[in-house]
């Protein structure tokens, strides 16, 4: 039997600071109530394993989290204020500041990520890496917008000019799986186009931010960026109810997102850019390449534990390619390495959910009371935070695991005959996010592409689902997604078209040639930036 992953305490990262937070342009020491938090990595103790403690944030309540909200709404000052009328010149010099600042923190925020959330090393490298990347490209997408933008448009008998304004004050939570990437890809478009932010970070990857608080602090205008830490339901409630949220980020479940937006009074002024729910399912045709499917399968389904949302969460397998399919995939379960996130090779790592390890032996042990079998030897095993990958076949309806979204290592088999079948699984399911198809039949294929792309935001053939590249449209359909996310797109999703027009008489052009040449307007202007 495979040992379950174990770190000392002499392996854990120094617990150096005080709490502090980001509020109207300071970085705070937090001397109020403050909540600890725990890596997923375990050590052994006198009472058997114990989680091994980081250090601690602060607890805020509703009355900091409104002293937040005042801060963004000044510095917002109907978009007036500094950082709203700001040239996007100045906007992008303070992004590249903060960049600057963020990749000399590499190292700290990677050491986070692997003891907060459980990451292994490649991953938060690549998770950090690809953020800055996401950064930089988006700041070379918003020049482009800014130059398109200087041009005038006649229709009609009328000029016009059409540029992006801000929408105001915007409130940008991220999930906890990828706590720095996803966060930063609705937090730094939203601030490129003018918005001043309201940041709750991720439920577990807290610590990380505080590494990148004082650059928050500094390279930004007072109250542009403010962090909220602390539970949920004691700060970011409160905010909502007050309506003076103009545009929320968030990823997580759809129930989440729907109570959030129920709490906004005015929810038609307010607009979600939402990363929600799915159950991506890969769909293996008899004539597939096995070793293809399967490597990509088990890319697909295991990469960061299952806890990704683009994550293969179910998989349909036509029975002539089935055993064989289910014989590679469970002999490459086996091989991944169970290990700590810093350790060479590792792969599979704890879990960092409070509840997870036994929701999830819930989830097979329903499916095994139903005929499902497990198909890897160490399948079914888990202890404390750490749950082995496990292979379920035979899986049907009747199982919670063909419903739910596991968010886990824990990778369920459909065999099917009629390709039928898994449509009608992606035409009734509730989410619609993606599907990978396996086969190298060209009408088959065409058929199976024609019924999806009416179903999911993405279908992937002969390869793993997944967001990348980033200049890919990111979205979903029904439970999955409200708003389309990529680089271009999301500076769209954080601001709003506005126009000026006149007619084009030679009285009015004139006039408004002598607001270009004494550029007495931001807006009303071709100035160009490169
Ligand atoms: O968890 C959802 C992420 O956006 C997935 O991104 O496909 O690059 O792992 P990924």
């Amino acid at each position: 039997m495979k040992a379950f992953p174990r770190t000392t305490l002499d392996a854990q990262p120094a617990q150096s600071h005080v709490p502090h937070t980001v509020l109207d342009g300071k970085l705070v020491p937090w001397t109020g109530p403050s909540m600890e938090v725990y890596s997923p990595s375990m050590v052994d103790g006198p009472g058997g394993p114990q989680r091994v403690c980081l250090g601690t944030i602060p607890r805020m309540d509703s009355a900091a989290s409104l002293l937040a909200l005042d801060a963004a709404e000044k510095a917002f000052d109907n978009g007036l204020g500094a950082w709203p009328s700001a040239s996007m010149a100045t906007r992008v010099e303070a992004v590249e500041a903060f960049i600057k600042s963020m990749v000399a923190v590499r190292e700290d925020v990677v050491n986070l990520l692997m003891w907060e959330i459980g990451k292994v090393r490649p991953d938060a490298e690549k998770e950090f890496d690809r953020t800055v990347d996401y950064l930089r490209d988006t700041i070379q997408s918003v020049k482009a917008m800014e130059r398109e933008a200087i041009h005038f448009r006649e229709e009609g008998g009328f000029l016009a000019q059409v540029r992006r304004v801000p929408l105001g004050v915007a409130l940008i939570m991220g999930p906890y799986n990828y706590p720095l990437n996803e966060t930063f890809t609705t937090l730094f478009p939203a601030l490129l186009m003018g918005n001043t932010v309201v940041f709750k970070p991720a439920k577990y990857g807290v610590l990380l931010i505080t590494p990148l608080m004082e650059a928050f602090a500094t390279c930004f205008p007072a109250g542009v960026v403010n962090i909220i830490l602390g539970r949920g339901r004691e700060t970011v409630s409160t905010i909502m109810e007050t309506g003076r949220i103009h545009t929320m980020a968030f990823i997580g479940t759809h129930k989440g997102a729907s109570d959030l937006k129920r709490l906004h009074p005015h929810p038609h002024r307010l607009r979600a850019v939402l990363g929600l729910d799915a159950k991506n399912p890969g769909i293996v045709l008899d004539d597939a390449n096995l070793e293809l499917a399967a490597s990509q399968a088990l890319a697909g389904s295991l990469s960061f534990n299952g806890q990704r949302c683009t994550a293969l969460k179910i998989l349909w397998v036509q029975k002539g390619i089935h055993d064989a399919f289910v014989e590679k995939l469970a002999a490459g379960i086996e091989g991944l390495p169970w290990g700590l996130p810093w350790e060479h090779g590792s792969k599979i790592t704890a879990l960092p959910e409070d509840g997870k390890t036994a929701y999830l032996d819930g989830l097979v042990q329903d499916a095994l009371s139903k005929g499902a079998k497990i198909a890897n030897p160490s399948g079914g095993q888990f202890d404390a935070t750490f749950f082995a990958p496990t292979l379920l076949t035979g899986v049907t309806k009747e199982m919670r695991i063909y419903h739910e979204e596991q968010f886990g290592p824990v990778v369920p088999v459909v065999a099917f005959e009629d390709i039928q079948e898994p449509i009608q699984y992606g035409v009734e399911s509730p989410y619609g996010q993606q599907v990978s198809l396996f086969t190298q039949n060209p009408a088959a294929l065409g058929r199976l592409v024609d019924v999806f792309v009416q179903q999911v935001g993405r279908v992937n053939i002969n390869a793993q689902c997944q967001r990348g590249p980033d200049t890919f449209p990111f979205n979903g359909r029904k439970d999955s997604a409200e708003g389309t996310l990529s680089v271009y797109d999301a500076l769209r999703a954080f601001s709003i078209r506005s126009l000026v027009t006149f007619p084009t008489s030679s009285d009015q052009k004139s006039l408004v040639t002598d607001v270009l040449s004494q550029r007495s307007s931001q807006f009303l202007s071709t100035d160009f930036y490169l």
